[in-house]
């Protein structure tokens, strides 16, 4: 769904005008739409025929509390990839059993901590971990349930910075014989449980057969492991499904479901997802101001801090004006105030502006807030959702005091 259109001119989100919003709690400002994150997600959770499949939210792409709440309540499960995340999800109150840590470099606190909270699995992503996971849940007298994650060397395209399930990418396990000879070592310790395979191929996918080949990977693999005498509980096939960033319709949650759980006939596992950005991307703008207008140049007061996506990946975002005038449009860079080149948000946007109109970068959810950053002392933006003609603030913009109070020692 589209939460984010104009009436009478105006762009709104759901009820709400977003010049209003601009006015009232200043720009740069992340605006989600309450019913966006809803819909999206209840995409996944009513498209399960299996009730006991689950999709867990990859926190990374979106991970303010009230919005790990909300969608706690309508039924989400967690991905999270650092003891931080994980505190997060926990916080909000959390299921530990539908908390899945992910992620290269677990430390052992983050492994101590998920193994005393019970989470219902660590993926695992190389062999190394694997004897820490055990040695801590070993001297915690615990058992810590794990899946493997595997490298299914799969190439899903896109952006070489989102592609992950590839031989050489830096995730997962990509040796069939250490998968093997793990999970046999798995199901010999007292102190692990193999309970999934995991894998995750990538993220702004938009093939669905990128995902049946994961599939069909996967059950070969979990068939060997059966074999070993291990039957699993979940097989986790990670996240990934695309967004549209321009007008393009992309398959949905339930496109992605129907024809999963068809590859699934007939296996006793349940599936597990770990969507992010198909939940939250198209559910936030970034509102910023116009400051100056300068030969093909809009210099806004939002920077490659705020929104990084377009510097790091080279992500394309609509940037709409939101108040449709009757000006002609041209063809504009919208760049930011940091002395760095890179620091743009959209390169030949087409668009009628003047200094002091606010504009919304669209599709700006995921992967937007949560790598923000306090690059040449810019405090971050605030956070405000939107249900209907109702707005909340979820997190407050910050402070020059917030950023210096965490330096210490002035006058060593
Ligand atoms: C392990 C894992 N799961 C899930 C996701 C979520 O991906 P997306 O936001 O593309 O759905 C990511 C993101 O890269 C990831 O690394």
């Amino acid at each position: 769904m589209d939460a984010f259109k104009y009436k009478e001119n105006k762009l709104h989100c759901e009820d709400v005008n977003l010049s209003k919003i601009a006015s009232s709690f200043g720009t740069p400002a992340y605006v989600y739409s309450k019913k966006a994150l809803t819909e999206n997600a209840l995409m996944y959770v009513n498209s399960f025929t299996n009730p006991d499949n689950m999709a867990c939210f990859s926190v990374k792409s979106l991970s303010n509390l009230s919005v790990l709440k909300l969608l706690k309540e309508v039924g989400c499960g967690f991905d999270v990839v650092s003891g931080g995340e994980m505190h997060r999800a926990l916080s909000i109150g959390a299921d530990p059993k539908s908390i899945i840590f992910s992620g290269v470099g677990k430390s052992s606190d983050e492994i101590k901590q998920g193994i005393l909270n019970k989470i219902l699995s660590f993926n695992v992503e190389s062999v190394s971990e694997l004897y820490k996971i055990e040695a801590i849940a070993k001297k915690l007298q615990m058992n810590a349930s794990v899946s493997i994650r595997f490298n299914p060397d799969i190439d899903s395209g896109g952006h070489d910075y989102i592609t992950t399930g590839r031989k050489g990418d830096k995730f997962g396990i990509s040796s069939i014989e250490d998968i093997l000879n793990l999970s046999t070592y798995i199901s010999k310790s007292p102190n692990l449980s193999m309970v999934g395979l995991a894998c995750h191929i990538g993220s702004q996918i938009i093939n669905l057969e990128s995902y049946k080949e994961t599939a069909q990977r996967t059950f070969e693999l979990a068939d060997q492991i059966f074999d070993i005498g291990i039957e699993l509980e979940f097989l986790d096939l990670g996240g990934g499904l695309g967004v549209s960033y321009d007008s393009n319709i992309h398959p949905n949650p339930e496109d992605l479901i129907s024809c999963l759980e068809l590859e699934f006939k007939g296996r006793k596992e349940r599936l597990i997802l770990e969507p992010g950005r198909s939940i939250s991307a198209n559910a936030g703008v970034l509102l910023t101001k116009v400051e100056y207008i300068k030969d093909e140049f809009l210099i806004v007061d939002a920077a490659m801090n705020d929104l990084l996506r377009p510097s790091l990946y080279q992500a394309k975002h609509e940037i709409w004006n939101v108040e449709k005038g009757d000006g002609n449009k041209v063809i504009r860079n919208i760049v930011g105030p940091i002395c760095e080149s890179s620091d743009f948000l959209g390169k030949n946007i087409k668009i009628s502006a003047e200094e002091d109109d606010i504009l919304a970068v669209r599709t700006a959810g995921a992967y937007g807030f949560v790598m923000s950053s306090n690059y040449n002392t810019r405090p971050r933006a605030c956070e405000i959702l939107v249900e209907g003609n109702q707005t909340k603030l979820i997190r407050k913009r910050e402070s020059l005091e917030n950023i210096l109070e965490m330096e210490l020692n002035l006058n060593d």
